[in-house]
């Protein structure tokens, strides 16, 4: 076995997107296509030599072929320890727990988290640095940079080492470690949550829980905390084996691709809390019997509740949510008087907030929840969290719910309606063109009124990192409206086909009604305001969203 050098030619198209690279499997499966991706991450933080790297995947299609090239790609660029997943697996959480942990060089992820898995499907590829955070801006431009003018990767001409077994192997002077991957994370959260508490709670006859692992890699993690840990009876986690196709499923837990989850929970009386994840464990989507707690209301409940929590007890520095997120954790964190700071869509624009300790919570309205404890969001901390505090709660009320939590915060705070549309796999220049023209009359819009509604200002979102003085431009256009409400309109920065638009929609209301309340009803006038301002179906040529959260 021995080292060897392969010449290849740049890929122009390797830009990371919000979340790392993400493509159609077949794009990865070209020669040398991963390869160059992998050694111009390798240039770009290097040097390598001596350092210990994570290396890890969501478990869907290309992930163990994929591996297998980075492991020997790694020992050919001089790291001196790989600690690898079983099987090839990690969760998006898991990988950056294990970061801090080991104190670590960083990790390597292999997840197109929600994006559909399968031979026709999505993959992805991203870094996260020391921290355990994805790569700031600064480093995924210098990868880029580094795609656009490689000439040459390294490797080893060596077989497939064995993921399946536990165990240390050697290759050429580089340490390979297969680990188990969830005994860390789990041990992590019980230092977090009072799982003797929420033990209690689920020992409860009249307390019964569905955990949806929707086929993907929280399957393990979600069976040993909430069954074997929490000892939740057999069958609380369902689709919990990881399949490369997801079981031929869409791993985004939102309420259209979690339906399934949303019926069994409402037709069961007896029910109380359900959850799922996403492809690669961070997202999470949080029920109660007949009611859905909205990702921006979840993050604004979860700061208003820290004290209740052991791991959070001793108080919170501040929060962060991005930008589109809903403003119901601003009014939080004001009566707490506590920071809350408006960062652009993300993860990875948190990760100086938190190392700075500014922040102890943040959060996205794309179900994307999480805390100082590791650098990503973290789809069963937000479970755990949501268990430890129903187990608090109903020792004052034992007859607490999901949905009377959510109220009293509402009664409490007021409630911010928010709604968001997805216009998927749209035409790539109607999409510019649309953005162009509307940022065109960006300053023109002050003081006109659409569907009868006044705006008050308009801009288009530009973020300083109030840590490294950083400053992200071009961030999505926002319009204030009378009435406390706003629209934001962005493009995604994690698709693979086509563009998609987002709008985000939401208006807050300080005495809203517990009945009537259903968001796209609230939202109408505002729905149809957004549509006037930026001619989203004279552009997109569609009559209604594909998928609205
Ligand atoms: C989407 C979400 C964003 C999240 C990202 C990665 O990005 O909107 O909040 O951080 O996935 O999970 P987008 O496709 O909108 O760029
Ligand atoms: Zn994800």
């Amino acid at each position: 076995m021995h080292k060897i050098e392969i010449q290849t030619v740049p890929f122009t198209g390797q830009k990371p997107g919000t979340s790392g690279l993400r493509k159609k499997v077949t794009e990865f499966q070209q020669t040398h296509y991963l390869e160059n991706f992998v050694q111009a991450i390798f240039n770009a933080i290097g040097p390598t030599q001596g350092e210990t790297l994570i290396i890890g995947g969501d478990g869907r299609y290309y992930n163990s072929k994929a591996i297998q090239i980075i492991i020997k790609m790694a020992a050919a660029n001089g790291f001196a320890k790989l600690l690898i997943g079983q099987d090839g697996i990690l969760s998006t959480p898991a990988a950056s727990c294990l970061i801090r942990k080991y104190k670590t060089f960083g990790g390597v992820i292999l997840s197109a988290s929600h994006n559909p898995g399968g031979p026709t499907e999505d993959f992805g590829i991203k870094f996260n640095g020391d921290n355990g955070g994805p790569a700031t801006e600064s480093v995924t431009d210098k990868i880029y940079s580094q795609t656009l003018k490689l000439n040459h990767y390294f490797t080893l001409d060596r077989q497939d080492i064995n993921l399946s077994e536990l165990g240390t192997h050697k290759i050429l002077d580089t340490e390979v470690e297969v680990i188990d991957p969830v005994t860390d994370y789990a041990d992590m959260m019980m230092g977090i949550f009072d799982f003797d508490k929420i033990k209690s709670l689920l020992e409860r006859d009249d307390f019964k829980l569905s955990i949806d692992a929707m086929h993907a890699v929280n399957g393990p993690y979600a069976t040993e905390i909430i069954e074997h840990r929490l000892g939740a009876c057999k069958g609380s986690v369902i689709n919990a084996i990881p399949l490369t196709d997801f079981g031929g499923g869409h791993p985004d837990p939102n309420l259209v691709h979690a339906h399934e989850l949303v019926s069994l929970i409402n037709e069961d009386q007896s029910m109380n809390f359900a959850a799922a994840f996403d492809g690669d464990g961070d997202r999470n989507l949080l029920l109660g019997h007949n009611f859905y707690i909205n990702p921006c209301d979840s993050l604004a409940v979860i700061t208003a509740n820290a004290h209740l929590i052991p791991g959070y007890a001793s108080g919170i520095s501040g929060v962060a949510r991005s930008m589109p997120t809903s403003r119901a954790v601003d009014r939080v964190a004001s009566v707490m008087n506590i920071h809350c700071y408006e960062t652009p869509t993300g993860w990875k624009f948190f990760g100086n907030l938190l190392d700075a300790k500014k922040i102890t919570f943040c959060g996205e309205e794309s179900f994307g929840t999480g805390s100082s404890h590791i650098r990503e969001k973290d789809g069963l901390w937000a479970v755990l969290f949501w268990l430890n505090l129903i187990a608090e709660k109903s020792s004052q009320d034992s007859n607490t719910s999901v949905k009377k939590i959510v109220e009293e915060h509402w009664r409490q705070f007021g409630r911010d309606y928010f709604t968001r549309h997805d216009y998927e796999s749209i035409d790539s220049s109607n999409a510019q063109n649309m953005f162009s023209e509307l940022k065109e009359k960006l300053n023109e819009l002050e003081g006109r009124k659409f569907n009868g509604l006044n705006v008050i200002s308009a801009d288009n979102f530009q973020y300083c990192d109030p840590v490294d003085g950083s400053v992200t431009k071009d961030q999505g256009v926002r319009i204030f409206l009378e009435n406390d409400s706003r629209i934001v309109y962005r493009l995604s920065g994690t698709g693979t086909a086509g563009a998609t638009l987002r709008l985000y929609i939401d208006q807050y209301d300080d005495n809203p009604d517990m009945e009537d309340n259903d968001p796209q009803k609230v939202l109408s006038k505002l729905i149809i305001a957004a549509d006037e301002i930026a001619g989203i179906r004279e552009f997109t040529g569609r009559k209604s969203p594909d998928v609205i959260t």
